[in-house]
């Protein structure tokens, strides 16, 4: 037993290949730990596996090999342990931002009869006031604490709930609908909050916004955050580690290796102030640096026993224990 929240256990990923049917591995024997509370940075380049990786925490998709625990516990489905926001926007179009907000509480606090027979009633009381007749209906009141709550998640997200609250996802900002979309992950309370490229396709003074917003709720929540990010920088600003994946590795005899690997984890310094005000900081350009020189790519495989794995709760081999 150990007090780990996360443990992933010697987890191999693989797919029968399109061409040939023969199995590619995309993961090798994935060993990782994380502390409650740790802000982990997952880089990578495209393809390597990191939105697998997120999976495999979630429960939505299961291991080839090994197995993932969460308070040691083995993860067998998705439960609300772990909240995600997806690489892609996951709002429901034809939600508006509060409705998108409250939709985890409604889903999961009432069942599939209640919302069919009562959302017209309660649209109806509330459009008359009938403040009576929608005390009596449990979905009203779990409807009505629901959007106690989301106004002041949205709010806490850097968004006005009064003024933007019936906008419909088309009608948000790219930045807006990231923060809708935090903002319905945090409604669920999650121990740990899975996000996948949380800022792509938002524009600089967005993006650190977006770092900002992180930090603050992390703090707040005192919850377990797992982001991947093809940005060193954001790593750097936010994380308190870095995890790199790659599948660029040389295994003991020299040979190329086959699927990713952690081919660096190590502690970073992120987490101690606001991310806006850590990057003006020596440490970070110097910490950035020292990590974009070891980028990893197709051309400069890394010897095995050359893997940077300094984070106290690495896991290491045999042999690169014996390389140290
Ligand atoms: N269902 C599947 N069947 C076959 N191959 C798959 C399947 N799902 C993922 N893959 C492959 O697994 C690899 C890793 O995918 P994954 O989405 O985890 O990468 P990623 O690191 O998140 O990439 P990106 O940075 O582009 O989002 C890719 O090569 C992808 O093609
Ligand atoms: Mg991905």
């Amino acid at each position: 037993m150990n007090n780990h929240i996360i443990k992933i256990q010697n987890c191999t990923v693989s797919y029968p290949s399109a061409k040939n049917g023969q199995r590619v591995t995309v993961l090798n024997d994935i060993n990782l730990q994380l502390q409650k509370g740790e802000l982990l940075a997952l880089v990578g380049t495209s393809g390597c596996g990191k939105s697998t990786i997120l999976s495999a925490i979630l429960g939505s998709q299961f291991p080839t090999k090994g197995a993932v625990f969460i308070d040691n516990k083995e993860v067998t489905r998705v439960t609300r342990d772990c909240g995600l926001v997806p690489q892609n926007y996951s709002l429901f179009t034809n939600n508006t931002m509060l409705e998108n907000a409250i939709a985890g509480p409604i889903l999961e606090g009432t069942s599939l009869q209640e919302r069919i027979l009562f959302t017209p009633i309660v649209f109806l009381a509330d459009l008359f006031k009938a403040q009576k007749i929608l005390k009596l209906i449990r979905y009203s009141r779990i409807r009505d604490e629901a959007l106690a709550n989301a106004k002041e998640i949205l709010r806490r997200c850097g968004l006005d709930p009064e003024k933007d609250g019936g906008k419909y996802p088309y009608e948000l900002s790219g930045g807006m609908r990231q923060r809708t979309a935090i903002a319905q992950s945090l409604m669920m309370r999650p121990k740990i909050l899975l996000l996948d490229e949380p800022f792509s396709g938002l524009d600089e003074k967005t993006r650190q916004e977006m770092l900002d917003l992180i930090y603050e709720q992390w703090k707040r929540y005192n919850i377990t955050v797992v982001f991947v990010t093809h940005h060193v920088h954001d790593a750097v600003a936010l994380g308190t580690r870095i995890v790199c994946l790659s599948q660029h590795w040389l295994d003991e005899s020299g040979n190329p290796g086959q699927g990713a690997k952690i081919v660096i984890d190590k502690k970073l310094s992120g987490g101690a102030i606001l991310p806006s005000e850590f990057v003006k900081s020596e440490e970070f350009t110097l910490l950035t640096e020292s990590i974009r020189s070891r980028t990893i790519d197709k051309d400069n495989p890394l010897p095995i026993a050359s893997f940077e794995l300094t984070h106290p709760d690495a896991f290491k081999t045999k042999e690169q224990n014996n390389a140290q």
